[in-house]
């Protein structure tokens, strides 16, 4: 039972680190394959609470090796506070293997981020502030500096001399900032030099040493299906392959090494940032899900935009990533609903589509088509079994499966590690 792959189904946090730690005492190796510290994953133990932005949630189990891989973009000061953080709390972080191909994030990465949201005006993404897009359009323009240019300082200056030569020009005649010198960026990323030194190695030929070696291996996804920059909302999405794909090209194993696509998907929808999203809500049942829910961003602490769910949005998951299972996260928040909404299909304009419009304006333009279930009063966070469930509970989780086009495996009842209910294995199909 070799390579996992595990994303998330919707608009990002949809629990995915804790249902990465709910595989964590199975699994050998966990990999980040997309994303940087753009990501924000709560993982709740016991009385402790961690949130993990560049490292692989996966990291908090003991025994697993960690792994960065060439599809990240890494911020090293942020990598660096973030092994202090969890090495001061007591995780063993020294496993940690960062691939040689995956991409630096500089200060001119997170200037440019910064100052090209506020340009934008109106048209703006709402970006996380941290880099991510400028670090991936260099990465594709071939002028992106590699975690292996580290090592050679001569090769380091010639290409952040490239990197910075235009784009000094922009900084300095477009928007109105200072220059940014090559030594200023160049002796910052000398300094990191003997720190990352040993971490540093091909994780591609790690990855399928281990994986012929019969290791099971998690792909953690950061951000979701619909923030992939292929897939999802663009432009409102984030650089990188989010998708089950992304794990491919992202670590550098073959896509036949995958037997598991596992979805995170939440029992209703959360946004953060601009962009469409066609359930909505802007009323009471929206602050009832955000304070319920506590739908504040782990990265920005931005208040999530909360709606309810969407199926459409969950067999266009399905599609793209050829989900084998999900994972249902957050039910207990929709306890004390009189009734809940799911949306089944749109409405555009007096057309009814019953999937994902592949036109952007379209999308920009539904409006869901709901159905409505009873809900449920009981308090269901002690649930461990699915029988435990109050019928209007079980009945959602039904409906809700039969319209998401892959099996509900596993459903989240609370945020500790425990409070989950197993219906299927999620390594076994
Ligand atoms: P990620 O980015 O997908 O890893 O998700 P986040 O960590 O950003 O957001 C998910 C939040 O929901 C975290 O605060 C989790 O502790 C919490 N959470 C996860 N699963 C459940 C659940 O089943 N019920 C409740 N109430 N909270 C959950
Ligand atoms: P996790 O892994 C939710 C969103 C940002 C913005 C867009 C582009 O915790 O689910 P970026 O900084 O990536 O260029 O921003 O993507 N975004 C996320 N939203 N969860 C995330 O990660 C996100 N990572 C990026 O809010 O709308
Ligand atoms: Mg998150």
């Amino acid at each position: 039972m070799p390579a996992i792959v595990l994303i998330g189904a919707q608009w990002g946090d949809e629990g995915k680190g804790k249902a990465t730690d709910l595989l964590g005492d199975r699994i050998d190796y966990v990999v980040k394959f997309n994303g940087g510290n753009n990501a924000g994953h709560t993982v709740v133990i016991g009385d402790q609470k961690y949130a993990l932005h560049l490292l692989p949630s996966g990291i908090l189990s003991e025994g697993v090796t960690p792994v960065i891989a060439n599809g990240v973009v890494i911020d090293i000061e942020v990598l660096f506070d973030e092994l202090d953080a969890l090495t001061a709390r007591g995780v063993d972080v020294s496993r940690l293997k960062i691939s040689a191909n995956a991409h630096v994030i500089t200060h001119y990465h997170r200037t440019l981020d910064r100052v090209t949201e506020r340009f934008l005006g109106k048209r703006q993404i709402g970006t996380t502030g941290r880099g991510i897009g400028p670090t991936y359009a260099d990465k594709i323009n071939r002028v992106g500096i590699r975690m292996q240019d580290l090592f050679d300082e001569n090769i380091l200056r010639q290409k952040v001399e490239a990197a910075l030569y235009s784009k000094n020009h922009m900084l300095v005649k477009i928007y109105n900032r200072r220059a940014i010198t090559v030594d200023e960026i160049v002796d910052t990323l000398l300094s990191y030099v003997e720190r990352l030194r040993p971490m540093v190695v091909d994780t591609s030929l790690d990855l399928n040493t281990a994986l012929d070696e019969g290791k099971i291996v998690l792909f953690e996804g950061g951000q979701a299906t619909m923030l992939d920059v292929d897939h999802g909302t663009y432009p409102f999405v984030t650089s990188s392959n989010s998708t089950a794909g992304g794990a491919v090209t992202g670590s550098g194993i073959g896509p036949t090494r995958v037997d598991r696509v596992i979805a995170v998907v939440k029992a209703y929808t959360t946004r953060v940032g601009a962009g469409p999203f066609p359930t909505e809500l802007h009323d009471e049942s929206g602050e009832f899900l955000r304070a319920a829910g506590f739908e504040f961003g782990t990265t920005t602490g931005r208040p999530r935009r909360t709606g309810w769910y969407d199926a459409p949005i969950a067999r266009y998951t399905s599609r793209i990533n050829g989900v084998t299972d999900f994972v249902l996260t957050k039910l207990d928040v929709l306890t004390g609903l009189e009734t809940i909404p799911v949306c089944v299909a749109y409405d555009v304009d007096g057309r009814r589509f019953d999937e994902v419009p592949s036109s952007q304006s379209d999308f920009h333009h539904a409006k869901p088509i709901y159905e409505e279930f009873p809900g449920w009063t009981e308090d269901i966070t002690g649930a461990r079994e699915f029988s435990d469930l109050p019928q209007a509970a079980q009945d959602y989780v039904l409906a809700v499966e039969k319209m998401s086009g892959a099996r509900i495996s596993a459903i989240g009842v609370g945020p500790g590690r425990d409070a989950i209910i197993q219906r299927h294995d999620l390594l076994e199909s």
